[in-house]
């Protein structure tokens, strides 16, 4: 149990693997609350922030290791429109909606643990919920294996024409130091363009070549490196962009994503089937509580979140597939983390 002080009965599932890593997901919001990695040197790391009870997690607004829906990301003014029509969703960020207004990472999914290393989440979301057309059943699973990936299987239907976007909202840290930052972290992103945001993170024209810009990750830098050097970084306060994934890593099963901690120990790689991922360094993380009892600081983990472009709804310029589900049609996607030792 990762909660030691939990004064409400939220469902908490351990999945553990032959290495001796574990990780723990609350019920609450499908919540990936802790990721303990087993080392070679007897020590075993957490990877991911997280709080240490319920109601801390009811009241931060980081959405820290949560599963988001229907749609991770913003949408410009809370209105989608289709083939014509226009629909008004709940606005959750100034006119804005972000992250589906909170109805998937602010609630409790049915858990079921289907074995040692594999627990099976399902939501229902009604007709309507936050503005959002039809009915629609979502189920996301998480395995552990014994390679220390981590793998989240996303699926969804339908029963009217519905954007989807769910993402996993974790927040990595790969230092032994808890109240460390990930600025010194090594950071490698397969992404040769960038989409840039106004000051309220809505996407405007459309991507950008990262070439000669700080957004360049496609050789591993540390994230200080550029850190809030560029004008479209100093709009949000640091990096809080989607990148476009080179197809071909995604097509060849490469990894999109990998971080390196501070002092080299500890890895993580992200596989994905998905077309973009959101970099997000945790400029504004300042405050939200932590495991330790304490808050974290600006910069204390980061997020790279899987999903399609933000805004793409409304999009359909952007260079990917469409982000609506029809009845039907099933929505079914996976990413996973992998975790290892490099010097092992
Ligand atoms: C968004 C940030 C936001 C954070 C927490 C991220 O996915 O990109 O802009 O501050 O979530 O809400």
């Amino acid at each position: 149990m990762p909660l030691t002080q939990p004064t409400q009965k939220v469902e908490t599932f351990t999945l553990k693997n032959n290495r001796g890593s574990e990780a723990t997901l609350l019920a609450w919001g499908a919540t990936l609350a802790s990721f303990k990695v087993q080392l070679v040197s007897g020590e075993r790391r957490e990877v991911v922030l997280g709080c240490d009870s319920i109601e801390d997690y009811q009241k931060q607004e980081a959405y820290l290791g949560a599963t988001v829906g229907r749609y991770a990301n913003r949408i410009k003014q809370a209105t989608i429109s289709h083939q014509g029509n226009a629909l008004s969703l709940t606005a959750n960020q100034g006119v804005h909606q972000l992250h589906g207004a909170d109805d998937f990472s602010h609630r409790e999914w049915q858990g079921e643990q289907l074995a040692d290393n594999k627990v099976s989440f399902t939501l229902f979301s009604a007709d309507g919920t936050c503005g959002y057309p039809g009915n629609m059943q979502a189920r996301v699973d998480y395995t552990l294996d014994d390679d220390n990936q981590l793998i989240i299987d996303y699926s969804a239907s339908v029963d009217k024409t519905c954007p989807v976007n769910l993402t996993d909202h974790s927040y990595f840290n790969l230092n032994a130091a808890a109240d460390s930052t990930i600025k010194q972290h090594q950071l490698y992103i397969a992404g040769d363009y960038y989409l840039p945001v106004d000051s309220e993170g809505i996407p405007q024209a459309g991507l950008k070549s990262v070439e000669n810009t700080g957004f360049d990750f496609r050789q591993a830098k540390t994230i200080a490196e550029d850190l809030g050097k560029d004008d479209d970084q100093k709009l949000v306060g640091g990096y809080d962009h989607s990148f476009l994934l080179q197809p071909a890593v995604i097509e060849r099963g490469e990894a999109v994503a990998r971080i390196v901690a501070d002092d080299q120990s500890l890895a993580m790689e992200v596989y994905t089937d998905k077309p973009a991922i959101q970099l997000y360094t945790g400029n504004f993380l300042a405050g939200t509580p932590a495991r330790s009892g304490d808050s974290y600081q600006a910069h204390s983990g980061l997020a790279l979140e899987t999903q399609y472009l933000p805004d793409s709804p409304n999009r359909p310029d952007w260079p990917h597939k469409s982000c609506w589900l029809e009845p039907g049609q099933g929505y079914c996607t996976q990413t996973r983390y992998r975790v290892y030792e490099p010097n092992n």
